[in-house]
């Protein structure tokens, strides 16, 4: 492991005087802290660094950038932040990560303005989503605090990879919080990492939504039990994944959507998003509630700009016949915030027994609640509509 820097948290927590203006009540402390180092090292421009490609042509996926950060918790303690330039990370070989699946991560985004700032969107929400993996999964928690702090920090140090205001791209950070202890037993480990990478992403789709695509119904597998760990963000629920995901799209359909594991009557969620279905005559948006769903952090800011909008939001069971209610149907995650889903097939032995749920006039447009959420929470993320919910985290 080549580690470049470690901060001077301790050196600069002596200036407690100075109070930094934030959003966050409770990390206004971190905040001062970490503002007192901004006055030591000016933040940089989004958008300034020389990449292998133009800000506009990035896809979703790895690309360096000048740091990545880590911690490590030993000893029953988290240390300090260390920042590196090495995207290698060398791990015991007996670690639970790599054995038991003790590992989880997270994935959010910051967002170049017009003004020149940075904003992280719900990192709040983040800290408590990670935090409910490490208990699942008996990893020691990383405080609330120190993950806003973390969240700063590396995004302070890479900001000239934050796709410039204009460019539709964000810098999208990966935290990923792993037992690196050896364990052959099983049992959890006795020391942990937590990294977070960062890398710039273009708009997932070019230009914002895409046209709608297929959907197919999951029958023969299923993603997370009623009482397993379908409700945390655990490394292990992406392997059981793999196989069905990598079947539908050779089937043709880009997205797969699982029922839940008891009954196989509920709809439950998308392979790495959550399920909406919009009513459009009755003005509902309706979304699974459900103890092995993710929750979404995108659906939960939908939510509440569907209410905004005059929508009635249900989050309950959705049976699989009623699919056939919605006039659209969307997937919804930080990658591409909205997904327009234009047809779920279930498919059957034979033709006859095969039934194609289609959502709206047509299936090649996207439907116009799906563009309206769509649009807002772009504008709220780029900073053209007013945070009112308090949502943006500022770089400082
Ligand atoms: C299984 C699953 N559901 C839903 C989501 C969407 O969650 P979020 O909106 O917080 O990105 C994700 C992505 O994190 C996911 O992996």
């Amino acid at each position: 492991m080549r580690l470049t820097s470690a901060l001077l948290f301790s050196a600069i927590a002596s200036v407690s005087a100075f109070t930094a203006p934030t959003p966050h009540a409770q990390v206004s402390r971190l905040n001062t802290q970490l503002h007192v180092a901004a006055e030591t090292k000016p933040l940089g421009k989004p958008g300034t660094a020389k990449l292998d490609t133009d800000w506009k042509d990035l896809g979703f996926e790895f690309r360096p950038t000048k740091s990545n950060l880590r911690i490590t918790y030993k000893n029953g303690e988290w240390g300090e932040f260390e920042m590196s330039e090495d995207p290698y990370i060398n791990v015991h070989m007996g670690a639970t990560a790599l054995h038991y699946g003790q590992a989880c991560f997270e994935g959010l985004k910051a967002f170049a303005h017009e003004d020149g700032s940075v904003h992280v969107f719900r990192p709040d929400e983040n800290a408590k989503r990670l935090q409910s993996s490490c208990e699942r999964t008996l990893m020691p928690v990383l405080p609330h605090d120190k993950f806003i702090e973390a969240i700063n920090e590396v995004v302070r140090d890479n900001i000239e990879y934050v796709p410039p205001y204009g460019s539709g791209g964000a810098l999208y950070l990966r935290p990923l919080l792993f037992g690196s202890g050896a364990r052959i037993g099983l049992q959890p480990a006795d020391e942990y990492t937590f990294i977070i990478m960062v890398m710039p992403v273009a708009d997932y789709y070019k230009g914002g939504l895409s046209s709608p695509v297929d959907g197919i119904l999951i029958t023969d597998f299923d993603r997370a039990a009623p009482r397993g760990v379908g409700n945390v963000k655990v490394a292990g629920n992406y392997a059981a994944d793999m196989l069905p995901n990598m079947r539908s799209k050779k089937a043709g359909f880009p997205i797969g959507l699982y029922l839940d594991a008891a009954t196989q009557s509920n709809i439950e969620e998308f392979s790495t998003s959550n399920f909406v279905g919009i009513d459009s005559e009755n003005k509902k948006y309706v979304t699974p509630k459900s103890s092995s769903v993710l929750p979404s952090i995108t659906n939960k800011s939908l939510m509440k700009i569907a209410e905004d909008e005059g929508l009635t939001v249900e989050a309950r069971d959705v049976l699989l016949e009623e699919l056939e209610t919605f006039d659209e149907v969307m997937a919804c995650g930080t990658a591409v915030v909205v997904t327009p889903v234009g047809s779920i097939t279930k498919l059957g032995e034979t033709d006859e027994d095969t039934v194609k749920y289609t959502f709206g006039e047509s299936q090649e447009e996207v439907g116009p609640i799906t563009r309206r959420l769509y649009d807002r929470v772009r504008a709220i993320q780029y900073g053209e509509e007013e945070d009112k919910n308090g949502w943006l985290y500022k770089i400082n």
